[in-house]
């Protein structure tokens, strides 16, 4: 169905020029996926551009050898926006790695966990038990502790627990949270509060540069760039001096953070085109304002779709606890059952809003809403959850 088409029968969807912002190209959809997910506009345009050609060079960006001078640029400039945007101080390192961010789940412990220490972990989602289960892996084998300081499974994840409710272990390694939870669509707004001297570690995945982060309040910080900063193949990795030279040097090279900072993120061949699109994204940003300004955006996206579900309680469930919603995952089903969801889903799509199925783990829908998510897909959205509860309410 077309955009005008879609207009006439529910009045929900936005004018098909709206659905990609610069260029007004009208035959791109609505893509709601959790990540990969949407670029801007014009980085896609440039990527069109640099594929062919990059810089007058007469080779596409995929075909530099990442020891040349071109591609020594890219990464340099990649990882001094990524320090810019988030003024990241000098005692921290910014490094790019590949394996995702299921690949920091051993990582860390890896590198932060000695024998005979515990590290704390608060599971607030499906990632957060998956960092877990692997810490608790890589414990075994150095003869270390994870302690599970928290957990929200009691209701599938559906808040983050107060202070009251994280018991935390003294003299802990490190204690290591998953900032915003994908899939349960629930998001720490503030930070858990670890003894002092206790490093946090964060799992950013979803929700990295969506709003402003003080660097100085981390250990160490990971996400893989393709929700909020680029696209799949690369692992940001922001880590302070002293935790760099935690790790045994006796690991195999590759497992050590210390090499990745000694080598420049290039011990091997990097994942070039990811961290080309890192640094296009990252001076995206900058160009919109910056952090602050994205998260005001940001808010303002999220707040459309919730004042929807709020307003048609009656139909809909919003899974996260109201002070704990996510502004990037909004995570949603109907009271009426899977069947009503199901025909949701197949309604969204045929009026150009794809990817909205929830995760197994959540069922019912997830709208993803990350930084280059036009609010103009917002507003279609929250127009059917509306029009769609009044028809079969
Ligand atoms: C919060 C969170 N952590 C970790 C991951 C895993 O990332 P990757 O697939 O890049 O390993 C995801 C993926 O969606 C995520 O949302």
């Amino acid at each position: 169905m077309s955009a005008t088409t879609a207009m006439k029968a529910g009045g929900f969807v936005a004018a098909a020029g709206a659905v990609n912002g610069a260029s007004g190209a009208s035959d791109r959809i609505f893509n709601f996926n959790a990540g990969p997910s949407y670029l801007p506009d014009e980085i896609i345009r440039q990527i069109q551009q640099d594929i062919w050609n990059f810089k007058g060079t007469g080779l596409g960006i995929m075909e530099h050898s990442h020891r040349a001078k071109v591609y020594d640029e890219v990464i340099t400039e990649a990882e001094a926006e990524v320090r810019a945007i988030a003024n990241i101080p000098k005692n921290y390192r910014v490094v790019f790695m590949t394996g995702g961010s299921t690949s920091q789940n051993f990582i860390v412990p890896t590198n932060l966990l000695k024998r005979g220490q515990t590290a704390d972990y608060i599971v607030t989602g499906y990632w957060g038990q998956r960092s877990y289960d692997d810490a608790k892996a890589v414990a075994a084998q150095v003869g270390g502790t994870i302690n599970l300081a928290a957990t929200s499974a009691d209701t599938n994840h559906s808040y983050i627990p107060d202070d009251s409710a994280i018991k935390l272990t003294a003299n802990a390694a490190y204690l290591h949270f998953t900032s915003n939870n994908t899939i349960y669509g629930t998001q720490w707004h503030r930070l858990p509060s670890a003894p002092s001297g206790v490093p946090l570690v964060c799992d950013m995945c979803s929700d990295i540069y969506s709003r402003p982060v003080d660097v100085t309040k981390y250990g160490l910080i990971y996400a893989s760039a393709q929700k909020n900063l680029g696209t799949t193949g690369t692992t940001i990795v922001i880590v302070r001096d002293d935790l760099v030279e935690c790790g045994d040097p006796a690991l195999p090279r590759m497992l050590q953070y210390r090499t990745f900072v000694k080598d420049v993120s290039m011990p091997n061949t990097p994942p070039a085109f990811a961290i080309y699109t890192v640094g296009l994204m990252a001076k995206w940003i900058k160009a919109q304002g910056g952090l602050a300004v994205l998260a005001k955006r940001n808010e303002e996206k999220a707040k459309v779709i919730y004042d929807a579900l709020d307003a048609t309680k009656d139909f809909w469930i919003a899974h996260a606890r109201v002070q704990d919603r996510s502004l990037m995952n909004v995570v949603f089903r109907a009271k009426g059952g899977e069947a009503v969801d199901q025909k949701f889903i197949a309604e969204a799509k045929a009026n150009g809003m794809d990817g909205l199925a929830g995760h197994r783990a959540a069922g019912g829908m997830r709208a993803s809403i990350y930084n280059a998510f036009p609010i103009a897909g917002c507003h279609a959205l929250a127009g059917l959850i509306r029009d769609f509860a009044r028809r079969n309410g």
